[in-house]
């Protein structure tokens, strides 16, 4: 196969496919795909470039990027109170990485798209009853009767309703100010079981807020925050979807065409999809789009350079984005020979860390959770990796919700197994609450003030 073989939209549909849904009526599915191929686009190609321009410098160490949100977005969480936590822990997050690091944080929130899961088996027994298993509401509804698992084709439409009124509501929250941030009660740090740290992080918020304080007395108020960028991201897991969300982009001078996805800014293989051949990085190659490929223990390093090659032989800085999840104590051996192989290409990357999905355990109970120390300790572990050869990273990647659930265990509330139960709300993996997620912000600020020590 050469490099440069012919792509189009649909090329990827001649490749082998993992984790689609089998849909009954082909013709429904044309229907819906062409409804969605016939809307607007939900981002602008300009955006879109401007998150590459932006993951250059992540690439170099001028800017971290912060990508955040659910597991699996449901469709109720297309609503006011789920998406204005979601974007306040966000920013806020950002705030104190910024603050800290003296950085750009570019976020990107895992939102307005990230409706489809793949799964590690076809089916799942739920009750006692085999059913298919749950793909996301991309595909189906979640509840356990064999009627509700059958793949819905108009739910490929109803998804792109739903990422388009999600996204207008966090850009109107955006240029609207979404002052709130300014004020201290809207920062929980109650939370914080150990008095020392929340001194410290009490300490840390009230030099922000007095920061924000200042530049709003220079009268420079309202662009402070309506400038704010948010980016949206998903996995890009159902291809046929993904293709109708494609469009071909006219260069200004008219000279050449392009294509990209305008349906997120940017969007990720997974890492049950990345093989060489396959559909996936068939279709991912062709798009203009900032991509984030996901690497995981099983990755070979002359494979990542392969793939590589394969999806961006141009080299174009910002357009890849490898967010590598090992596992606690498994990344200081596994990250090391792909970081020295794509080193040794010369190639620029935005190398990230996503903690969660090399560290996921089960309570005795059978309960789905990831405990905090281990979430920390492979950020930490991949910081040092990236120091010891010389290379950067970028930014990180978490599963998070701005809501008081109990997912993961740890974390300044110090959760146990116990309190899972109280409010365990996700249908796919745990997530971080929001004094887990503020905590992971404090102590990732911690790290790059450090680095930021080391380097000048
Ligand atoms: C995910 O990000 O939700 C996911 C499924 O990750 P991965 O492909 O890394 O397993
Ligand atoms: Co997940």
């Amino acid at each position: 196969m050469s490099q440069r073989a012919a792509w189009t939209p649909g090329s990827w549909r001649s490749r082998p496919i993992l984790q689609q849904p089998q849909y009954r009526d082909p013709q429904a599915v044309a229907a819906a795909l062409a409804t969605v191929a016939g809307l607007p686009p939900l981002v602008a190609p300009g955006e879109v470039e401007a998150l590459r321009r932006h993951l250059a410098l992540a690439a170099q160490g001028k800017a971290f990027v912060l990508q955040g949100g659910d597991c699996a977005e449901r469709f109720q969480d297309c609503a006011k109170d789920p998406i204005e936590s979601k974007l306040k822990i966000l920013l806020q997050m950002s705030l104190v990485l910024t603050f800290s690091a003296r950085l750009p944080v570019i976020r990107v929130a895992r939102m307005a798209g990230q409706y489809a899961k793949p799964r590690s088996a076809d089916t799942e027994i739920v009750d006692g009853v085999e059913l298919p298993s749950y793909r996301g509401d991309h595909v189906h509804r979640i509840e356990a009767t064999a009627a509700a698992r059958e793949p819905d084709p108009q739910r490929l439409v109803e998804a792109y309703f739903r990422s388009a009124a999600t996204l207008n509501y966090a850009r109107a929250l955006l240029d609207g100010g979404f002052a709130d941030l300014h004020k201290p009660h809207h920062w929980r740090l109650e939370f914080v079981r150990s008095s020392t740290h929340r001194a410290e992080y009490e300490a840390l918020v009230e030099r922000i807020l007095d920061a924000l304080d200042f530049v709003e007395s220079t009268g420079v108020e309202s662009s402070t925050f309506s400038t704010v960028e948010l980016f949206s991201s998903h996995e890009g897991l159902l291809l046929a979807y993904e293709e109708a969300a494609t469009r071909a982009v006219v260069s200004p001078d008219k000279a050449a065409t392009h294509y990209m996805n305008l349906g997120a800014h940017m969007l990720w293989i997974g890492d049950r999809t990345r093989a060489l051949d396959g559909a996936h990085v068939e279709y991912f190659r062709g798009i203009d789009n900032p991509i984030g490929i996901k690497v995981g223990p099983s990755m070979v390093p002359a494979d990542l350079v392969r793939l590589l090659d394969v999806v961006e032989p141009d080299d174009r800085p910002g357009r890849i984005m490898l967010i590598t999840r090992m596992g606690a104590g498994v990344a200081a051996a596994k990250l090391p020979p792909l970081v020295e192989a794509v080193r040794a290409t010369g190639r620029t990357v935005v190398w990230c860390s996503d903690p969660m999905h090399g560290n996921g355990t089960k309570t005795q109970g059978g309960i789905k959770t990831r405990d905090l120390r281990n979430i920390h300790a492979e950020v930490v572990e991949t910081f040092e990796v990236h120091e010891r050869l010389g290379t950067i990273l970028g930014g990180v990647h978490f599963e998070l919700t701005g809501e008081d659930v109990t997912e993961c265990v740890g974390g300044p509330q110090e959760l146990g197994e116990a309190d899972l139960a109280r409010s365990y709300e996700t249908f796919c993996d745990p997530r971080l609450n929001y004094a887990q997620s503020l905590e992971m912000a404090f102590l990732l600020a911690k790290r790059l003030e450090s680095r930021r020590g080391k380097r000048s």
